[in-house]
């Protein structure tokens, strides 16, 4: 591992001190307050950055708030971690690893070296080689076995490998080929593989077996079982095999031994993160759907974000400012999830997509150096698309007794528009986030005639926290802004967290007492079980049901 110098604890700065006495007195505050006595807050607290507008001022938060804010990232170290994050340092360092997911989409003038070596010139080869191959692909010259071109494409993936290759393919889906047909396989239930397939031809299918490791059991499960699928549908030919997988990986060694030709292997990087990987290789589901220049421009946005988040001071810093507001909440109003609601139908894979960026990435109970942390890290994010939400959980964050803070998203134009829909789509943007931080006083219940009884059950207090980020239209160059907003305001909490970010040693445990149970849940004889009662009681019920 790769050495930590013991840095002061979090608790023990005096931003943090600060924060903790204002907290207490901004308990009492509510925006109804905040907003009455400041005529320019809605235009102030607002954040521009490359294609997106960030308006926090319905957030319970003053200028000495912001202030404090700003000072514990700069104690923190969130200027020199950044730097670190874009040279090349070892910063995740439980891995002994570059994070470097910005050079994926640094343009060619930059020069970004790791042990040595200039990574750019590498990552726009790899860009080049999926270019080629997506062009095949999209135009028919590349050809099944059969002679006959292709028309579906299926992910199989799972993880970084395969939510973001789903989200931006849902994304961008207005930029897509309509002829190609795209289908994405995780699960390791075989129901997820059956229905993907079931209605798909062997030889008009191309599988993009992505996965970092090459190892991972659902993906190598379902890859197995497209092969033998394949097989199958292209009469059993294993040089056959060849027209219809390919391999997105950093295992050359496992890919040429599943059976892929590793001329038919995309690389990428260890210093590559699976959450931070869908502009990599990974993304090469999305560069066939929507074409190379247009995943180019959504590499593009992604730089300008960048660029926005390494250069611009903090006060105006959007993923700096989206990350310190949830540790405000995190840490001093006890929130514990946030609520990520695009108000764009095109994104509805938009939260799943960040809950494995955000809560991969800072579920963490222990800092840099391996000390308990003394405060709460990661929020749970979740989140549908709205309006849908409305009509289901928002009863929750209007009237529950939880804070929730809550990330509105919402475009300018529409990419389908239909009569008034898209107006009636942004009002409720306006509306709710107007109605959570303003509610609704019992005077105001009276003053409409309500039953006394009922007003208590009409009244909406009001003061709940919301960010409103606003673009002109979804476009890749845009999703690209988007994705690099939250994996830099997801690198800012870590910052001030003290945490790996680029780590996910919780995920280990399971997978490996999955692995021994499979074996005593196929033992042809009864196993020697040795788990706690109650795992072996469940172990010999599915056994004796199966
Ligand atoms: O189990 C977690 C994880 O390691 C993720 O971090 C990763 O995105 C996913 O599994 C898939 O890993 P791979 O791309 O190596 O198959």
């Amino acid at each position: 591992m790769a050495t930590v110098t013991e840095t002061k604890a979090l608790v023990d700065r005096e931003a943090w001190k600060a924060l903790a006495a204002h907290a207490e007195q901004m308990r009492a505050v509510t925006l109804r307050d905040l907003f009455a006595k400041d005529p320019g807050r809605g235009e102030r607290l607002t954040a521009q950055g490359p294609g997106l507008l960030l308006d926090y001022s319905k957030n319970r938060v003053t200028d000495e708030t912001l202030s404090l804010l700003v000072k514990l990232a700069e104690d923190c170290g969130l200027k020199q971690r950044t730097e670190a994050m874009f040279t090349g340092e070892k910063i995740n360092v439980t891995e002994n690893r570059a994070v470097l997911h910005v050079a994926l989409r640094a343009p060619t003038s930059e020069k970004i070296v790791v042990d040595g070596e200039d990574v750019v010139p590498q990552v726009h080869a790899v860009l080049d080689k999926m270019a080629g191959f997506a062009d095949r692909v999209r135009s028919g010259d590349w050809k099944g076995a059969t002679g006959k071109r292709i028309r579906n494409v299926v992910n199989i993936g799972i993880g970084g490998s395969d939510l973001g290759p789903v989200m931006a393919y849902e994304a961008l889906r207005h930029y897509s080929d309509r002829n190609l047909t795209f289908r994405f396989v995780s699960n390791v239930d075989g129901t997820d593989f059956a229905e993907a397939v079931r209605d798909l031809q062997a030889d008009e299918t191309l599988f993009l077996v992505a996965s970092k490791t090459f190892t991972t059991l659902e993906t190598m499960t379902n890859a197995h079982s497209a092969r033998e699928w394949a097989l199958q549908g292209l009469g059993g030919d294993e040089t056959a095999i060849a027209k219809h997988f390919v391999a997105i990986s950093t295992n050359a060694k496992e890919v040429a031994k599943f059976g892929i030709d590793t001329e038919n292997m995309f690389g990428f990087w260890d210093w590559v993160g699976g959450r931070y990987s869908m502009d990599s290789a990974i993304g090469l589901s999305t560069m066939i759907a929507i074409g190379p220049d247009n995943f180019r421009a959504m590499l593009d946005g992604f730089h300008s974000m960048d660029v926005h988040f390494r250069t611009t001071p903090v006060e105006k810093n959007l993923p700096a400012l989206l990350g310190l507001l949830t540790v405000w909440y995190t840490d001093f109003f006890d929130a514990q999830t946030v609520a990520i609601l695009p108000y764009e139908q095109y994104l509805k894979r938009f939260p799943a997509y960040l809950q494995q960026l955000t809560m991969e990435s800072n579920g963490k109970h222990v800092t840099l150096d391996g000390r308990h942390v003394t405060y709460e890290t990661g929020p749970v994010y979740w989140g549908e698309p709205g309006t849908n939400g409305q009509h289901s959980f928002y009863q929750l964050i209007h009237q529950g007794t939880r804070l929730i803070p809550c990330d509105f998203i919402g475009f300018a134009k529409t990419l389908n528009p239909l009569g008034r829909h898209h107006d009636m789509l942004m009002a409720n943007v306006f509306a709710q986030a107007e109605a959570l931080a303003f509610g609704k006083t019992a005077e105001e219940v009276r003053a409409e005639g309500v039953p006394e009884a009922l007003v208590p059950h009409k009244v909406f207090e009001g003061n709940r926290p919301s960010n409103t980020i606003l673009a002109e239209l979804l476009t890749p160059s845009l999703l690209g802004q988007m994705v690099a907003l939250y994996e830099h305001a997801v690198f800012t909490q870590g910052v001030v967290w003290g945490v790996d970010s680029f780590d996910q040693w919780g995920v280990e445990l399971g997978k490996v007492l999955a692995q021994r149970i499979i074996g005593e849940l196929e033992s042809p004889t009864p196993p020697e079980l040795k788990h706690d009662t109650s795992t072996n009681r469940l172990i010999e019920w599915y056994r004796s049901h199966k």
